[in-house]
């Protein structure tokens, strides 16, 4: 099986924050600090949203997290101490958000579309068009998913709350509803034509992304499992088949993308 490394995009290795953080978040914060409540104009609930920061500003400095507001007043270093009325986080959790903050505070990638020679991916709040030169193309709020059309011309991004497509020539944002999805398919025509969820099917094939990097090839008809591709790594994000189906593109949340060729 012939496969390679087409590119590691800039992800640390270590704390992710859809993985680590936000959990820990969900637990301690949204009450007061998410997209739909912003006390201070603070909302921690996605990753563009906390690096925005609050009333004075950004609250978290990447690569450190002794000099970030987020970090300090979880720690009662300063005030206002956070979580407001609740209990402190324990010394696990701590060591959560200061890793992550430490290592760069990045968002995690995941959502990949494939059509034509176009591969894009999201990240973070990016749609990202891949290659020797990379661009973004713009954001959705926390991409889940990205689908190209097969001619290579719209791609197409759903985070939780909407879904956009753009004209990858042009770069012009071509529509944009108010409505989220897990992953979802563009024509030709930039319409979005199907919305569907993971694992993802073609043909008689369905492919499934693994919590260890690696991915499981079933059969459809019977679900009957026919292989496993690829090495173990950080957790599968995102799938995407080549327009002639021969190809699968494999991202994980660590920002790399693989290439595993369908038998
Ligand atoms: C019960 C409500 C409540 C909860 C829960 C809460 N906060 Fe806050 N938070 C506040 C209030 C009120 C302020 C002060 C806002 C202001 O005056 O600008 C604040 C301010 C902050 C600030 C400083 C913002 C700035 O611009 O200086 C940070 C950082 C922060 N909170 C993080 C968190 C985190 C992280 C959590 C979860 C671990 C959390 N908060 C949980 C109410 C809350």
């Amino acid at each position: 099986m012939y496969r390679f490394l087409l590119f590691a995009a800039g992800v640390a290795a270590g704390q992710s924050f859809e993985r680590d953080l936000q959990p820990l978040f969900r637990k301690h914060c949204y009450n007061c600090h998410a997209a739909n409540v912003r006390i201070g104009s603070l909302d921690v609930e996605t990753h563009a949203g906390l690096m925005r920061g609050g009333n004075q500003g950004p609250v978290v400095v990447p690569g450190k997290a002794t000099a970030s507001r987020l970090y300090l007043t979880l720690t009662g270093a300063m005030e206002p101490v956070m979580p407001m009325g609740g209990a402190k986080l324990n010394e696990s959790e701590l060591a959560v958000v200061r890793a992550w903050i430490d290592g760069g505070a990045r968002a995690g990638a995941a959502g990949l579309g494939w059509g034509g020679n176009v591969l894009a991916a999201g990240r973070g709040g990016n749609v990202v068009i891949l290659g020797a030169s990379e661009r973004v193309l713009g954001t959705v709020g926390a991409v889940r998913a990205v689908a190209v059309s097969a001619d290579g011309k719209y791609v197409a991004a759903a985070g939780r709350l909407e879904t956009r497509v753009w004209e990858v020539a042009t770069g012009r944002e071509v529509s944009a509803v108010e409505r989220g999805a897990d992953a979802l398919t563009v024509g030709v025509d930039g319409r979005v034509v199907a919305v569907e969820r993971r694992p993802l099917r073609l043909g008689d094939r369905v492919v499934e992304g693994m919590d260890d990097g690696r991915v499981r090839v079933l059969r459809a008809s019977d679900m009957a499992e026919l292989a496993v591709l690829g090495t173990l790594g950080a957790p599968v994000t995102g799938l995407a088949f080549s327009s002639d189906g021969l190809r699968l593109a494999v991202l994980r949340e660590d920002g790399s993308v693989r290439i595993e060729e369908m038998q």
